[in-house]
């Protein structure tokens, strides 16, 4: 998609759909009345109807208009100023986007306001505007022959002469964001016989090589050096190979602290012997959307050039039922020592995390955040859209949850009390792979705690948000990039 600013009148701009924000209430005054003017006062005329609102998210299209260049008009409705926040944003310009997504080689130009609106700033809204042309005009349809969406062919930000520095940086960083989130995104959406460790490894390094990041993988001879005896267990029923994907982006000095970005990525969750019905076993192609939230963040810190030393560690594996797969009953030995009884192989994830997690630690992480679609449980108790936070240190909890808050992505913070240690004492191993039917989110957070050697650690359990079972105006269904924008947000917020 070609993005670009420009300069100009609104009733110059030549494009298929000019895209013009307006707040609640609509007042027709500076540009917008010039735009009326130009329309032959037909905004206020739907104004009068009650037609035009300015109302959060509404969208209202004009077709085939005349008296000016462009062939449309979108006014997007942001709401009352004063409740705008750049969650808000993005989901009102989303739904703006994703409405006018729907045809091939669309020139989309959008009104970029000349000042702040309440708390945002105009190139907050243009940064917000140009990921939403990325990610509302990308659909899941990457295998159907008939598309649903198209990404537009150009996106041009009007801006005035004076805030064109401004809108220029903000726009550079939009694409960064968009392009991250769509990554992230588009790794979910893809099939489990590409998407596999090897072919997840594969694309990770492409793009590290594309935005400068240091990649290693790990294949298994190595992982069996490391003795990531947990992780490996749970790969060994699968013919898929396992991997783990190290990336490094070394923008602060050499001895500053290192955050480390840890993702589950299990390419496909059958359940393994404990085998998942089928009900529960369709969507698990996202049960890599953990490792696919580390890899888009990665490639925006890169991007973006921040100035802080970050890591991110990806542990691929998939989760088979077979004659070689781990059982229930087996015992093993972690790489930091810990031993756990398997009482059911669905828990895999947490044996994933387990090993990657303490190589983390001893490759010298001084924060951690884990992601990764963990347990049914946490989607049970917060619902679909909310991720669950768990962690060990409050203070690095809070900033992580400012973070998610500012960017509009909702987690909520769990109890991580002793009691529930006792959940997962083992009988015959230090600890078990399952606490039972009751705490089941925070049982596993526990089980986590075991791995991070009491480094500031903050774990979030994305079952629910990761993956959007249907389309809703302002997101499509599928992967949905969720805590991309959080993580980066986390990492800008780390003192150089
Ligand atoms: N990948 C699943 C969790 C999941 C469920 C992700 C729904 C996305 C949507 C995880 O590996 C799993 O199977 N967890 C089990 C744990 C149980 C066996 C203790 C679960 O939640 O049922
Ligand atoms: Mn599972
Ligand atoms: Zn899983």
């Amino acid at each position: 998609m070609e993005i670009s600013q420009l300069t100009a009148p609104l009733v110059e701009i030549a494009a298929d759909w000019l895209v013009v924000p307006v707040t609640d209430p609509v007042e027709i005054t500076g540009k917008l009345a010039v735009l009326d003017t130009a329309l032959a006062g037909s905004l206020t005329r739907l104004k009068d109807l009650g037609d035009l609102t300015g109302k959060f998210a509404s969208t209202v299209p004009l077709r085939g208009v005349s008296g000016l260049k462009a062939a449309r008009v979108l006014l997007v409705g942001l709401g009352k100023v004063e409740d705008l926040t750049s969650g808000r944003l993005d989901r009102a310009l989303t739904t703006a986007t994703r409405s006018i997504s729907d045809k091939k080689d669309v020139k989309v130009a959008f009104a970029v306001p000349d000042a702040a609106l309440g708390s945002v700033s105009s190139a907050q809204i243009a940064t917000a505007a140009t990921a939403a042309a990325l990610t509302g005009s990308v659909g899941q349809d990457l295998y159907r022959t008939e598309k649903g969406r198209f990404p537009f062919a150009s996106f041009q930000l009007i801006c005035t002469s004076e805030n064109r520095a401004d809108v220029a940086t903000a726009v550079s960083r939009g694409r960064i964001v968009g392009e991250a989130v769509n990554l992230a995104r588009d790794l979910v959406n893809r099939p489990p016989q590409e998407i596999t460790p090897v072919g997840f490894a594969t694309r990770a390094a492409t793009v590290a090589a594309e935005c400068g990041l240091k990649c290693e993988i790990f294949d298994q001879p190595r992982l069996e050096k490391e003795r990531m005896k947990s992780m490996l267990a749970v790969s060994q029923g699968s013919v898929e190979p396992p991997r783990m994907v190290i990336l490094e982006h070394c923008g602060g000095d050499p001895g500053a602290p290192k955050l480390a970005l840890v993702g589950k990525g299990v390419t496909f969750d059958s359940g393994g012997l404990s085998l998942k019905p089928t009900d529960g076993m369709l969507t698990m192609k996202c049960d890599m959307a953990g490792a696919a939230t580390v890899l888009g963040a990665m490639t925006a810190i890169a991007k973006l050039k921040l100035p802080v030393n970050v890591v991110g560690y990806m542990g691929l594996v998939e989760n088979m039922p077979s004659g070689s797969a781990f059982k229930l009953g087996d015992i093993l030995t972690a790489r930091n020592g810990v031993t756990i009884e398997v009482l059911n192989t669905d828990a895999e994830g947490r044996l994933v995390l387990a090993d990657v997690l303490s190589y983390a630690v001893d490759a010298g992480a001084s924060r951690i955040i884990d992601l990764a679609t963990l347990t049914g449980a946490c989607v049970v108790a917060l619902g679909e859209d909310v991720a669950g936070a768990f962690s060990n240190d409050q203070s690095w909890c809070d900033a992580v949850l400012s973070a998610a808050k500012g960017c509009g992505e909702d987690a909520w913070q769990l109890p991580m009390w002793d009691l529930y240690d006792d959940l997962i004492k083992g009988d015959v191993g230090d600890i078990k792979n399952t606490g039972g039917r009751w705490g089941g989110a925070i049982t596993a957070a526990k089980f986590l705690q075991r791995f991070v050697s009491g480094k500031p650690w903050v774990h979030l359990d994305i079952a629910g948000p990761a993956f959007a079972s249907s389309n809703k105006p302002h997101r499509e269904g599928g992967g949905t990039g969720c805590f991309v924008r959080t993580l980066l947000a986390v990492a800008e917020g780390l003192k150089p």
